[in-house]
Order: C-alpha cells, then structure tokens, then sequence
C-alpha cells in the first residue's frame, strides 16, 4: 500500500482520503431490494454524527495518552479515519436524497441523541459507548467483507462499504486501548466496560430499527412482505455469526485483536482496487 508506515513516528494504520461519486447510485443497490437496501441505508445515517461522537469521546482523553507515543499515533489516525467515513457517508446522503428518503433528517435525530448522551455521561462513560460501538462495528464489517458486499450491486457504493470495513477493522483497537491504558484491567474498568456496552448495544439495535421502518415508510414500502421476508432470511442468517461475536466483549480479558481479520482485509482491498490504487475513490496518506 502506497501509504504504509515510513518511520518509527507512523501510526498503525494510514488515513487515506476518498472522494466518491454517487450520483448515479440506482434506487434499490442492495440485491434489488427496498428492506435490504433501506436497513444499510438507516445504518449508515448514524455514522457521521456517530463518528463525530467517538471522535469527540476519543479526543476528551487523549491529554492521558504521552504525546507522540504509538498510542498517540494511531489515535490520530483514527479520528482522520473516522472524519473521512463522516464525509462519505454524508455524501453519499446527499445523493440518496434523490429518491425522496430525506436521511439527512436521520443524521441530525441521530447528532440529538447523541449530543444529550454526551451531556449526560462522564467522560470515561463516552468513551466506553465508542469502545462498545467500535466492537459492534468490527463484527458488523467482518461479515460486511466475508459475503454481504456481494449483494451490492452498484460498485461505487459497494467500495464505499468495503473501504469503510477495511479501515473500521486497522483502527478496531484504539479506543479500547486508550480505555486501557487510563483504566487497566481490573474488575473496576471491566464492569463499567460491559454496562455501558449492553446500553449502547441495545440503543443502536433500537434506532437502526426505527430508521429502517422510517425508511421503508418513505419509499412506501412498509407493507412489502416479500422483501420483508428477503430482510429476515438475510438477518436470521447473519445474527447466527453476530450473536457469539457480540458476545465475546463480555469476557473479561477481551481484546479487539483477539480476532484476525488480515485475511478478510486483505481480500477487501483486492476487490475494490486499494492496494493498487484503482478503486473509485482516491487514496494518498494523510497527516
Ligand atoms: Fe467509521
Ligand atoms: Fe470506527
């Protein structure tokens, strides 16, 4: 990869900078169908106001973290990784827009919520909801890039989510560690870790759900029991793979590298071009 770390004072993982263009994205990119295509639409409005939060809780504790130590790298390839999902994922709002489903409208329910959660909780609380959330994410975007990214059938969009996956996957352990390194290991980080992640499970699980229905409802599709039918084979099979992975955050000695996903990366990058640079969007290192 073009952006790989040159010297010692490199984070992890580069920031590379995309530019899509969706506008000729077709109605129905998910397998033809409004259900499937609708839930990875309401998933992906509340990424930019989602990853503004985990860049705001991130950057709340990064004063703890030694300046220009590894940690301190890759926390700041992590909030230029996460600024450029915001970006994409908005524009690509913008382009859905021309069939009428308004996501933007999402977005901001979605910057609501979170802003008053933010008001609410302390500091160490904020990051476990992106500590929780950036696990939920990583298993999400593991089967995103074993099989889901087959059923898009517009490239464009289909490069969106596997770049986001490859990236969500380099960048799955930072907010944990820096949890870590100002909490340690003990039974005094680890119950706080696992209440606030039960909360924000069970608080995504309820607005994807609700900006599905709001979606389907937009585009006149609520009561199309077909592709409702479609919708639950596709989530009954994939929550059978969710469901341990999920899980896994409850152990006590949990960490998000416990899992490999290189291979899977490695394939992803193949697919969309990156490691050759061909994708359609752009690729360079960032600061
Ligand atoms: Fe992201
Ligand atoms: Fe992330």
């Amino acid at each position: 990869m073009s952006s790989s770390p040159v010297n010692t004072a490199s984070p992890s993982f580069p920031v590379r900078r995309m530019d899509y263009d969706f506008a000729d994205m077709p109605k129905y990119w998910c397998d033809n169908e409004p259900s499937l295509t609708h839930y990875f639409t309401g998933l992906s409005t509340l990424f930019p106001e989602g990853e503004s939060y985990f860049v705001r809780s991130v950057r709340a504790l990064r004063p703890g973290v030694k300046k220009h130590s590894q940690l301190d790298r890759d926390i700041g390839a992590f909030i230029g990784q996460e600024a450029m999902h915001s970006k994409e994922h908005h524009a690509f709002h913008i382009s859905a827009q021309q069939y009428n489903l308004d996501p933007e409208s999402l977005e901001k329910v979605t910057g609501t919520i979170l802003k008053s959660i933010e008001t609410l909780f302390p500091k160490k609380w904020n990051l476990l909801v992106t500590v929780g959330l950036e696990h939920y994410t990583a298993v999400l975007v593991a089967t995103m890039m074993r099989s889901t990214y087959k059923e898009m059938r517009d490239d464009t969009i289909r490069n969106l989510w596997l770049w986001h996956s490859i990236e969500e996957t380099e960048h799955k352990a930072v907010a944990y560690d820096l949890y870590q390194h100002l909490y340690g290991k003990g039974l005094d980080a680890y119950l706080p870790r696992v209440m606030v992640y039960t909360f924000s499970l069970a608080m995504i699980t309820l607005m994807s759900t609700l900006y599905h229905l709001v979606l389907m409802k937009r585009d006149g599709q609520l009561f199309n029991l077909k592709s409702w039918r479609r919708f639950i084979t596709f989530a009954a099979d994939h929550y059978k793979e969710f469901i341990p992975d999920f899980l896994a955050y409850y152990r006590f000695n949990f960490h998000p590298n416990d899992t490999d996903a290189s291979a899977l990366v490695a394939n992803a990058k193949a697919v969309i071009g990156l490691a050759s640079r061909s994708s359609k969007g752009r690729e360079s290192s960032a600061a």
